[in-house]
């Protein structure tokens, strides 16, 4: 079965450029009726100089390509902002089938630089964001029996940088975010997944190579950085035709593959194992060719050490 929005409805978030906007024009390519939010404000997420024009700008190209949208420019940080978001699929379209929480801001530089305001101001729009318009859209989703998010988690936050520990904290907690709603939304029909893109955008543009440190691919190979890259794999997750859920998928350089936690067979005893037992046995504790499982949430994590590593009945 091709992949289809037809008869369907989705908002993303923060869709009025760079990735988002490409997953607007693709999901309206294939059907759907997209509500394109964007608050139109600096990378930075500091107040001021918000505009209109990034949404509607998104919105003039889908209908000039025959596909249906429309534009809204509420704010991703606030509950209210949720709401509105959402109700603007509802008010147009009648329905809500998909949340694609792309909507982001950026701060970066040495740990020392960084402040709890930029922690803060990031925690808000990447946690607070996903949150508020997820919350907005759970309660129809529900009631449908039948519901697709899409999470925005970063390598950042899944892997680590020496230059983004507030950013890669908010991703982190976007990771978060997305391993426990997929496991409250699955018995729901509301199937949730995260991803880690890599593409060429304003945020990433407005971050030089040499601050960054270790990133110098974008420039080098910038064929591969189209935020279309990562277009096909959104609409694909947040369509019907995706029934896996609780999986983080990374795309690079035109390579999409699951990242996924693994936890080694490491060492085991019967009694409190006191710091010098640990020295003794830490190369054992690390060792991921003994054996690992990946576990998919907190009652698998027990199944496996419980069950399979012990062997107790319960
Ligand atoms: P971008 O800066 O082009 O797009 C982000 C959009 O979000 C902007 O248009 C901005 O106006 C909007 N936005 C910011 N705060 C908002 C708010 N409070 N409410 C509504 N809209 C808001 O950047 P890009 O690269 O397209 O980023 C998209 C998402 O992907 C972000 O969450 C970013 O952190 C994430 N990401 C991007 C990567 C990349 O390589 N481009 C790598 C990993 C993650």
């Amino acid at each position: 079965m091709a992949v289809s929005f037809e008869g369907q409805s989705v908002v993303i978030t923060g869709a009025g450029g760079g990735l988002g906007r490409a997953y607007a024009l693709e999901i309206a390519r294939l059907g759907g009726k997209v509500v394109v939010n964007d608050l139109g404000g600096a990378t930075s997420g500091v107040a001021g100089g918000e505009s209109t024009s990034f949404a509607d700008k998104v919105v003039d190209e889908i209908r000039a390509a025959g596909g249906t949208a429309v534009a809204n420019y509420d704010s991703v940080t606030t509950t209210e902002g949720g709401q509105a978001i959402v109700q603007t699929a509802l008010d147009h379209f009648g329905r809500i089938d998909a949340v694609i929480a792309n909507a982001g801001t950026m701060r970066y530089g040495d740990f020392e630089s960084l402040t709890l305001e930029d922690l803060t101001s990031l925690l808000a729009v990447h946690v607070g964001g996903s949150w508020t318009v997820t919350q907005a859209a759970w309660p129809h989703m529900k009631r449908q029996g039948y519901g697709r998010v899409v999470f925005t988690t970063s390598s950042g936050g899944l892997l680590g940088n020496p230059s983004l520990s507030a950013y890669g904290a908010a991703k982190g907690g976007v990771m978060g975010l997305m391993h426990n709603l997929a496991e409250a939304g699955a018995p729901h029909g509301i199937i949730c997944n995260g991803i880690t893109p890599n593409a060429a955008s304003r945020m990433t543009m407005e971050m030089s190579a040499g601050e960054l440190g270790e990133n110098p691919w974008s420039a080098k190979l910038p064929q591969y950085f189209d935020p279309r890259y990562t277009a096909g794999l959104v609409a694909y997750l947040s369509s019907k035709a995706c029934t896996t859920h609780h999986g983080i998928y990374s795309m690079l350089c035109g390579r999409v593959g699951r990242a996924f936690i693994g936890y080694c067979d490491g060492y085991i005893q019967d009694a409190p194992i006191d710091a010098d037992t640990i020295a003794a046995h830490w190369d054992r504790i690390n060792d991921d060719t003994a054996g690992y499982s990946i576990v998919k949430n907190v009652t698998d994590e027990f199944r496996v050490v419980v069950a399979e590593l012990r062997g107790l009945k319960v």
